[in-house]
């Protein structure tokens, strides 16, 4: 066969829609509603083709750099990525041996399964494993697990544990000094520029950790796997905190005010610390697929899960008030009961 084995058997990951047309509301992948700084609009805008020309720094130390003074640590402690699903791939290829298994909470980000099977090892909801992924805030629940208790989790665990932390700019707490303490061999936290920094198309994610397992990754990367383009826009992205905070505290206004919207409908929603909330309409409203259906129907795109632990809820990502009005509107007028 010419196909590797663990690839014909494989389940391809499903990422959210990408709808063509720019006229609909789309609250399915949990990108951000506002536009990244215009530091970056800038970078485009005046980057000189001569650099593309020439290929970039392997190891984007200027960003990384960045990064480091950004989070009270060393650029040796900072590993950047094509997107934080790059580091995450690199992550089940260096610190899984064969017949080794991955692990992360469940439900969770449904790539993790995916790559363990394209790695060819297996992936078990428990934390007896090799690699533990732990997804905080969680994603589709969006609910945050305290500090203490991946801290806790570390200490006794024998492996690697990844603290995914995609959504952490939205929430109250984070695991970021887990793994700059000296001390900590075995915890290292990602973030991504896809979220906060309204950058999911650029591709650029990083992860901080312990030197040995930070040079792991750099050792198994592809040689130029971040773009010249990309370290040059992330870095504008970092140096403009203030922008980046100000489209959080939107979000996160916006995002408690559609909960409360919800729940006078009659939802029951997780308490959410991410850029999205998970819920579950009430019978009056219809099973969350065909809630689901209807929105598509109205060209408003959020995101269902089917599944035994998914399957009554739908994944709403915040976008602007207007958006989420706009969804609202379109549940009243399908005659959803308030309390
Ligand atoms: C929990 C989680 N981790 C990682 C990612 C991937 O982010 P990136 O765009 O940096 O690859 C996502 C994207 O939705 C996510 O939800």
């Amino acid at each position: 066969m010419r196909i590797a084995q663990n690839i014909r058997r494989l389940d391809a990951y499903v990422p959210g829609e990408q709808p063509r047309s720019a006229r609909v509301v789309k609250l399915n992948t949990n990108e951000n509603a506002y536009p990244p700084s215009p530091a970056c609009a800038a970078v485009l805008k005046d980057f000189d083709l001569d650099r593309l020309r020439r290929y970039p720094d392997p190891n984007g130390l200027r960003l990384r750099q960045a990064i480091a003074r950004l989070n009270r640590t060393t650029p040796d402690k900072v590993f950047i990525g094509n997107g934080s699903d790059e580091i995450l791939s690199l992550a089940a290829r260096c610190f899984v041996d064969d017949g080794g298994t991955i692990g992360s909470l469940d439900p969770s980000y449904s790539l993790y399964k995916t790559l363990a099977a394209i790695r060819g090892v297996a992936w078990k909801p428990s934390k007896n494993v090799s690699l533990f992924l732990w997804t905080n805030p969680n994603a589709p629940t969006g609910t945050l697990a305290p500090r203490d208790a991946i801290a806790a989790f570390a200490r006794t665990f024998k492996g690697v544990v990844l603290v995914d932390e995609a959504y952490a700019d939205f929430a109250r707490a984070n695991c970021m000094e887990l793994a700059t303490a000296a001390g900590n061999d075995n915890v290292i936290v990602m973030r991504t520029f896809s979220k906060s920094y309204s950058l999911a198309g650029l591709r650029v994610g990083y992860c901080v950790g312990p030197v040995e397992l930070i040079d792991a990754l750099y050792k198994a990367k592809d040689s130029y796997n971040v773009d010249a383009i990309a370290q040059a826009v992330a870095l504008a992205a970092v140096r403009d905190q203030r922008w980046m905070k100000a489209n959080v505290r939107r979000i996160v206004r916006t995002r408690t005010a559609f909960t409360r919207a919800l729940e006078t409908r009659g939802w029951d929603v997780l308490p959410s610390e991410s850029n999205f909330v998970f819920a579950q309409p009430p019978a009056a409203c219809g099973t969350a697929q065909e809630v689901f259906d209807y929105l598509r129907g109205r060209k408003i795109f959020v995101r269902y899960f089917p599944g035994p632990l998914t399957g009554a809820r739908l994944r709403i990502t915040i976008g602007t008030d207007a958006q989420m009005q706009t969804l609202l509107d379109a549940l009243d007028a399908r005659g959803t009961r308030r309390r």
